[in-house]
């Protein structure tokens, strides 16, 4: 069996790094992260979470994302692919295309023509949508906000809207899971959709 790509995306507080790190257990695949899961991303995560930074302009944003996506994948996905390891990512370029498209307004296919640039065309065999409503999202946030955590209501609408539109439009397969519930019957519908789309036993 070859080995899969899957990404895990869904806004704030919807319980994806969770479930991220349940299907890599379940499935033996390397677990990861954008922003930040390389030394270099480590720094650029800093930069653009930081409320320090104070305001970035979209594209600027979106190129540091960008950038981040560029080393992560040449570090650490493509090398895990190649080796024969699954990898299950927690976000990937969906988040660019929800965040700074929808969020901050850039064009979706300008922002997906970046990464794609960015990644040497590397898309997720399958993309799990964690689909949660705002208000339950934001409940679960804590105190200590980020850059994107303390954008207001509307910003968060336009990034989970973005998101399901992505689902329903993408070329690449998607999938939505409603990420409302109990942790093990999260994790187990994502479990049945990975076994379906990709054919993995586990
Ligand atoms: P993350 O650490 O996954 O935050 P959380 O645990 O709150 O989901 O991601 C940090 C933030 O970066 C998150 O608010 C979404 C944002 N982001 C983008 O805006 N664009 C991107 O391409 C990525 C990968 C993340």
């Amino acid at each position: 069996m070859s080995a899969v790509f899957i990404a895990l995306e869904g806004g704030e507080g919807c319980g994806k790094s969770t479930q991220a790190r349940l299907l890599a257990a379940a499935i033996d695949a390397v677990a990861t992260f954008e922003p930040g899961d390389t030394p270099a991303g480590r720094r650029l995560r800093d930069l653009l979470l930081s409320p320090d930074t104070g305001a970035l302009d979209a594209r600027t944003e979106a190129l540091l994302m960008a950038a981040d996506r560029a080393q992560h994948v040449a570090e650490v996905v493509r090398p895990a692919l190649a080796a024969g390891r699954h990898v299950v990512t927690d976000r990937y370029v969906g988040s660019s295309m929800a965040y700074q498209g929808a969020g901050r307004g850039l064009p979706v296919a300008e922002v997906r023509a970046l990464s794609a640039w960015a990644t040497g065309g590397l898309w997720p065999d399958l993309t799990v949508l964690l689909d949660v409503p705002t208000a339950l999202a934001a409940a679960r946030l804590g105190v200590e906000r980020d850059r994107f955590e303390s954008e207001g209501d509307h910003f968060h609408e336009r990034v989970a809207e973005g998101f399901r539109s992505l689902a329903a439009t993408a070329p690449e397969p998607w999938v939505v899971i409603d990420g409302a519930r109990p942790v093990d019957e999260v994790a187990a519908s994502v479990r049945v959709v990975v076994r379906e789309r990709l054919q993995l036993t586990m």
